[in-house]
C-alpha cells in the first residue's frame, strides 16, 4: 500500500518510516532490543505493550528525539538522528506528557506553535477539530487532563505533519473525546498523513489501527493487522456462561472438543474447537446436577486475549 500525498512539499515514494535493528539501552536497562518495522504512507500504525516494554522510547527515536545506540530509523527518506532538524518540520508530535508553558492560553500557544514553522495551520480551524473554542482564552495550567491532551494534539498538527506521532493520545480522554479524535485521525489517514500511535486501549487499536505491533521487553512480538494476528493464534471459541461452582474443572475440562477453561470473577470460559459439542455436553452434565448454566454465549478471541498469551499480563495493567 503506497499513498501518495498531493499536498506535501516533496513526494516521497516508498516506506513513510524505517526502522531497523534500533537498541537503546539506559544503564542497566535494554529499552529496546532489536526493533525493526516499516510503516507505509497513509497507515495508522499502532504500538501495543505493557508500561515499560519500550515504546515511548522506540517513538522518540523516529521522532529524532533520542538517539539509537545502534540501528536505523528513516522517517521521509530522511535519516531521524543525522537529519533531524529538517525532519522536525515535517512531523508533528504529541509526547506522553507533554509540558505546557503554563501561562499562556489556548490560542496563545497554538499561535506560538504554529511560528516555530515555516508552514503552519490556522489556529481556529486548530481549536475547531480538536473541540477546545470553549477553552480558547483559559490558561493552558487550568485546564482539564483530557482537554490538555486534546491540545497536544492540536500543537502537533500545527505543521500540517506529513507523518504524526500520538504517545497515548487517549489516555485522560472521556469517551466522546476519544471517538472525536479516532475520526480525526481517519481523517488525516485519508488524506495521506501517517499516523503512529501508542495506546492501552484494545477498541483504540481494533478500530483505528490498520496494523499493529505489541511490544514488550524492547523487542516486537507481533506484528500485523488485529485481525490476523488474532485468528492466527486462536482457531478456537469461548463457550462462557456465569461459573456454576457445582461443576469442577476437570469435569469443564473434559466437555467434547474442550482445550482449555478459563475461570474468572464469577464467569467460566470453556475454550473449545467444537462449540455445538461443548454446548451439548454442559447442557447435559448441568440437567444431570440439576443446575443451569445462566448467559450461555459464544465469543471469539479479541486482541486481548492475544495481549495476555503473549505477555502474561492484561493491557491496563
Ligand atoms: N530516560 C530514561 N532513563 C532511564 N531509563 C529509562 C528512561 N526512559 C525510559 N526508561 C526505561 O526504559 C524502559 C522502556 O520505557 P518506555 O518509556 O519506552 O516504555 P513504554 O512502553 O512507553 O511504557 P508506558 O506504557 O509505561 O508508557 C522502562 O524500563 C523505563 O523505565
Ligand atoms: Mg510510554
Amino acid at each position: 500500500m503506497s499513498v501518495q500525498r498531493t499536498s506535501g512539499p516533496v513526494a516521497v515514494t516508498g516506506p513513510a518510516i524505517r526502522v531497523h535493528e534500533l537498541r537503546k539501552r539506559y544503564a542497566d536497562i535494554q529499552a529496546v532490543d532489536g526493533v525493526s518495522f516499516e510503516v507505509q504512507r497513509g497507515e495508522i500504525f499502532g504500538m501495543l505493550g505493557p508500561n515499560g516494554a519500550g515504546k515511548t522510547t522506540t517513538v522518540e527515536m523516529m521522532e529524532g528525539l533520542r538517539v539509537p545506540d545502534s540501528g536505523e530509523v528513516r522517517v521521509l527518506d530522511l535519516d531521524a538522528t543525522r537529519q533531524a532538524s529538517a525532519l522536525k518540520q515535517r512531523i508533528g508530535v504529541a509526547l506522553q506528557t507533554a509540558a505546557l508553558y503554563p501561562n499562556l492560553t489556548v490560542t496563545e500557544i497554538i499561535d506560538l506553535f504554529g511560528s516555530f514553522y515555516r508552514r503552519s495551520r490556522p489556529t481556529q480551524e486548530l481549536i475547531d477539530a480538536l473541540d477546545l473554542g470553549e477553552r480558547r482564552d483559559a490558561a493552558t495550567k487550568v485546564l482539564s487532563g483530557g482537554q490538555r491532551q486534546r491540545l497536544s494534539v492540536a500543537l502537533a498538527l500545527v505543521n500540517d505533519p506529513e507523518v504524526l506521532f500520538l504517545d497515548e493520545p487517549t489516555t485522560g480522554m472521556d469517551p466522546q473525546a476519544r471517538r472525536s479524535l479516532w475520526g480525526l485521525v481517519r481523517d488525516l489517514a485519508a488524506r495521506g498523513t501517517t499516523v503512529v500511535l501508542t495506546t492501552h486501549y484494545m477498541e483504540e487499536a481494533e478500530e483505528l489501527c490498520d496494523r499493529i505491533a505489541v511490544m514488550d521487553h524492547g523487542r516486537v512480538l507481533e506484528l500485523g493487522t488485529v485481525s490476523d494476528l488474532v485468528s492466527q493464534r486462536f482457531h478456537e471459541r469461548a463457550v462462557r456462561f456465569t461459573d456454576v461452582p457445582a461443576l469442577t474443572d476437570p469435569e469443564l475440562a473434559a466437555l467434547p472438543g474442550a482445550t482449555r477453561v478459563v475461570r474468572d470473577q464469577g464467569t467460566a470460559e470453556v475454550w473449545t474447537r467444537d462449540v455445538a459439542a461443548t454446548i451439548g455436553g454442559l447442557l447435559a452434565l448441568t440437567r444431570e446436577r440439576a443446575v443451569e448454566p445462566a448467559d450461555l454465549a459464544v465469543r471469539r478471541a479479541t486482541l486481548e486475549d492475544l495481549f495476555l498469551e503473549l505477555t502474561g499480563r492484561a493491557l491496563r495493567d
